[in-house]
């Protein structure tokens, strides 16, 4: 299976990634460092240094053509959000549709949203 993975060199993404690797996956990662490390991906995946708001990340979805996306890029830090929630909104929302335009047009099959720990309240 070819397999991207947004935010693959942050916490959750990067232990997603070594999963998918040690499984024998294709594996591409688009991050664009702003919280994660370069040093968190798997050494066997293919690391893409993009903003998932940019039309450098619709390209690479158009030429790996992944059957599965997992969508784990986030502005997750939470003070941020309050003090700045303009960059918030773009990062989430406009990034987000942005990644699934790109998944539509390559006719992905899955999308999976790592949503937010915010879900599970007090
Ligand atoms: N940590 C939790 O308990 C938890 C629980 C449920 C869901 N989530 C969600 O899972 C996702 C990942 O959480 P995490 O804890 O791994 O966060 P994280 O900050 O460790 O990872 C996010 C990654 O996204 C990258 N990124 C940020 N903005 C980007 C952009 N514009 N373009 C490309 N890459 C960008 C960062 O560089 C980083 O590597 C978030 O959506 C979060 O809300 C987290």
């Amino acid at each position: 299976m070819k397999a991207v993975v947004t935010g693959g060199a942050g916490f959750i993404g990067s232990h997603l990634v070594d999963t998918l690797v040690a499984s024998g996956n294709e594996v591409h990662v688009i991050d664009n460092l702003q919280s994660g490390l370069l040093d968190n991906v798997h050494p066997q995946a293919v690391f893409h240094e993009e903003d998932i708001r940019s039309k450098e990340c619709k390209e690479i979805i158009a030429m790996v053509k992944p059957d599965i996306v997992f969508h784990m890029a986030a502005q997750a830090d939470v003070q941020q959000s309050i003090s700045d929630p303009r960059t918030d909104a773009d990062v989430n929302i406009v990034g987000t549709v942005n990644l699934l335009e790109a998944c539509r047009k390559a006719a992905v099959k899955k999308v999976v949203f790592s949503s937010t720990s915010g879900v599970y309240g007090n």
